[in-house]
């Protein structure tokens, strides 16, 4: 996941979130190709790459939105029941799944591993979708630029 500078606290934080999203479905995309070649064509490196992507890139996107993102926002409509609370329990699963992934691959059981990774993607993309369509356009309509800003400086920090 791209690392920010100083220099990017001035940018909009759910812009920045959006442009994860797209990088996220660019290697979301690389990976189903990847795992539509199990079990023949596929080789050990080309799934560790796709358990390390998960396993440490979007886990970074993730406690951006958890850290950063969710507190503030959870001010105007809560976080324990709503829209928060949903993305967090989806942000819990596809942890789960990354988990289940990732064994599965240990043991070379590659047919249940590209199953695994294929509900995995499926999920992860319905989330981000849902993520633009409906949380950062409440985000944005509830959200200050004082709070846009203090969001943006608490993301950078998370790497
Ligand atoms: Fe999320
Ligand atoms: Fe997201």
């Amino acid at each position: 996941m791209k690392t920010y500078t100083e220099n990017d606290i001035k940018l909009n934080p759910l812009e920045a979130l959006r442009e994860e999203h797209t990088e996220m479905r660019t290697a979301l995309s690389k990976f189903e190709n990847i795992l539509k070649k199990i079990p023949a064509g596929v080789s050990d490196s080309e799934l560790n790459e796709i358990s390390e992507y998960l396993n440490k890139d979007v886990e970074v996107h993730f406690k951006r939105e958890e850290d950063a993102l969710f507190p503030v926002l959870g001010n105007y409509i809560g976080i324990e029941t709503g829209p928060i609370n949903v993305m967090l329990i989806e942000h819990n699963s596809c942890r789960e799944l990354t988990g289940d992934l990732r064994k599965r691959i240990e043991v070379k059981d590659y047919k249940s591993a590209a199953s695994a990774g294929k509900a995995l993607i499926e999920l992860l993309s319905e989330h981000e979708d849902k993520e633009d369509v409906i949380l950062f356009q409440i985000a944005e309509m509830q959200l200050g630029n004082d709070e846009k800003q203090d969001i943006m400086k608490k993301m950078v920090t998370i790497n």
